[in-house]
């Protein structure tokens, strides 16, 4: 499915979000920078066509490496940092089987990723594994507007006008049908942040975005003194 819309899948993005979705990756850097110096190692799992690994690679010095198990979009997201001159390896692998040593990544994030894992939990343990005690994870996810009225006016636009529009320029109406059918199976961001708990993660919050479309969760791995 994501290798037959990867060619237009930014160009959807923006305009399906009115360009909202390049504030919430910017915002997921904010967040991040201390953490994004030099000699860190930071882990973009479902990447996509690189836009967060890159907005993250320009917003520090950390080294960024990408993953993402469909090749299309790699290969977009491999012409974007080749184009905008960063080292971003781009590695084709499955986030439920990440090929990295345990404790390998100072912070690791998954953008828009975690609701298209065949397992939420076991996603969760893996990016929990790859990351060193101490290290800091950000998932940026669709999750459930928070103002009752807001809810069901974003809910029509997501179900009914988005899969019209992505289908006529992605060619894949399924692919946008299959969006809201995705977020509403997903867990909303208090149920996330427990989840997070459950996995192990410490100093766990959120932030809704635009009235809870999106929501940033933060957490950190604790070290064993901890
Ligand atoms: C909605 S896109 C998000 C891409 C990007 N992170 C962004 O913010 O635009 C979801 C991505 O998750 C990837 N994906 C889904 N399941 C995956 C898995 N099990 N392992 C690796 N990547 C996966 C898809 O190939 C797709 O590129």
């Amino acid at each position: 499915m994501f290798a037959g819309i990867a060619r237009r899948y930014d160009l959807l993005n923006h305009l399906l979000s009115a360009n909202i979705d390049r504030r919430w990756r910017r915002l997921v850097a904010d967040k991040l920078r201390p953490a994004l110096v030099a000699g860190t190692h930071t882990l973009d799992v479902a990447c996509g066509t690189g836009d967060l690994a890159l907005t993250l690679s320009e917003a520090g010095q950390a080294r960024v490496t990408g993953l993402d198990f469909c090749r299309p979009m790699l290969e977009v997201a491999t012409r974007k940092a080749q184009e905008r001159k960063r080292n971003i390896p781009f590695i084709e692998a499955d986030a439920l089987r990440l090929p990295f040593a345990p404790e390998t990544f100072d912070v690791v994030t998954i953008a828009f990723g975690l609701r298209n894992l065949a397992s939420v939990e076991g996603g969760l343990r893996e990016l929990f594994r790859v990351l060193r005690p101490g290290g800091q994870i950000a998932i940026l996810e669709f999750s459930r507007p928070v103002v009752p009225g807001f809810r069901a006016l974003f809910q029509f636009y997501f179900s009914h006008v988005l899969p019209r529009i992505g289908g006529l320029v992605s060619g894949s109406r399924g692919a946008y049908e299959y969006l809201p059918d995705s977020v509403s199976r997903f867990p909303d961001q208090k149920r996330l942040a427990e989840l997070m708990r459950e996995v192990g993660f410490a100093e766990v919050s959120y932030q809704n975005l635009t009235g809870g479309i999106a929501a940033l969760h933060l957490g950190t791995r604790p070290r064993p003194s901890d």
